[in-house]
């Protein structure tokens, strides 16, 4: 006879087939798991997927709910602003066009198609939709600005700087398609560099030596419209950092034959290539500092930034090259900008709030769950 046990996770109540559910459990893994058509998102197993899931879902925006009035008049007025701020938005725009597509492509097609679990699937499903909603972002400004796009990927392609920084990333990913064989130890190693390399060295480190001079415009008042828009990106991509780490512990943790030594100093050699790429793209984008901002600032905030992902992994942090380890934020007050609150829009917007769907209740243990359950 089945025998059937409620499930209770975030608000909401299931009746589970009890034996059934403890076989899914079971046969959830991060990759070369149980991938079928079959209902098993509940019980989770990776409650922590569910829960940035939960809490992407409720940062949702739209691109169109912030005005851009200020920002066009503004771009139009030397008065407002100088040419070495509108050449920081125009690469700006030029580099997220182009980055949110390698990062949204990655995930849909590496990363989500070799997970197995489903809840991972649903949560690296969300961070694509929301790499989505950043290029619609960025579209919403090229044509507010009346922006000339061909004109802004030319000159983002014409800074070797730009060049070598995609490179960096580009050139490690690996041909990982569906299909591939992942119960060997050096495939297994290449999907987690991709995981490794997209989420804590593209989105977790290099995007910010760029989000900064945006964010310092926006709060001198200047574009911001924009500057909101990114602000909302930054705190998508807080979370789709948090994802990419926990994805990337748990998969390792599954896999104890992925983390050589050899390959963790891999790993560590592809941050540091990746914090010298974003150091020479800071000189190329600001090769004299403006009001408030100098590049040796942004260097420094690259590295700090790229220490604090290896530590959240519980690795050692990489020294500046003159032996000494950037460990404090330069810029304080960019911890505020990111976290945001959807009601400290400013503007008078028609704001959808979505946060009333985070309220996600704590999830039960793996013992809780089947207590006195026998398969
Ligand atoms: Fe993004
Ligand atoms: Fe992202």
């Amino acid at each position: 006879m089945t025998e059937l046990f409620e499930y209770e996770v975030g608000g909401r109540k299931f009746l589970l087939d009890k034996g059934k559910a403890k076989e899914a459990f079971e046969a959830k893994r991060v990759i070369c798991g149980r991938n079928s058509p079959e209902f098993n998102v509940m019980p989770l197993k990776y409650n922590w997927a569910y829960e940035i899931y939960r809490d992407m879902e409720a940062n949702h925006w739209l691109p169109q709910e912030v005005p851009m009035y200020d920002d066009i008049r503004q771009w139009n007025d030397d008065r407002f602003l100088s040419d070495r701020e509108r050449n920081i938005i125009r690469v700006g725009i030029g580099y997220f066009c182009s980055a949110e597509g390698i990062v949204g492509d990655c995930a849909q097609t590496i990363i989500r198609e070799n997970l197995t679990a489903p809840e991972l699937k649903l949560a690296v499903g969300r961070h694509v939709q929301e790499e989505n909603i950043h290029t619609e972002s960025l579209l919403y400004m090229i044509s507010s600005l009346r922006i000339n796009p061909h004109e802004v990927s030319a000159l983002f392609l014409s800074m070797p700087s730009v060049i070598k920084k995609n490179q960096t990333i580009t050139k490690h990913l690996p041909k990982l398609r569906r299909e591939l064989d992942l119960t060997q130890t050096e495939n297994k190693q290449l999907f987690a560099k991709t995981i490794f390399g997209i989420t804590q060295i593209m989105e977790g480190t290099q995007f910010f030596g760029l989000f900064l001079p945006i964010l310092h415009l926006q709060r001198e008042g200047k574009m911001p419209g924009m500057g909101q828009m990114f602000r909302y990106t930054m705190r998508d991509e807080s979370n789709h950092i948090e994802l990419g780490r926990k994805l990337f512990l748990a998969l390792l943790e599954e896999n104890p034959d992925i983390l050589t030594p050899t390959f963790k100093q891999e790993l560590i050699q592809f941050m540091r290539d990746g914090i010298e790429s974003e150091v020479s793209f800071v000189d190329d984008l600001l090769p004299q500092p403006i009001a408030g901002l100098s590049p040796d600032e942004i260097k420094r905030f690259v590295r700090y930034n790229a220490n604090r992902r290896l530590m959240a992994l519980g690795w050692e942090p990489i020294d500046d090259g003159k032996g000494k380890f950037i460990m404090d934020n330069p810029f304080p007050w960019s911890a505020e900008a990111i976290y945001l609150k959807k009601n400290e829009n400013f503007f008078e917007t028609t704001v959808t709030e979505y946060g009333k769907l985070s309220n996600l209740q704590e999830v039960k243990s793996e013992e809780e769950l089947f207590e006195g359950i026998e398969v």
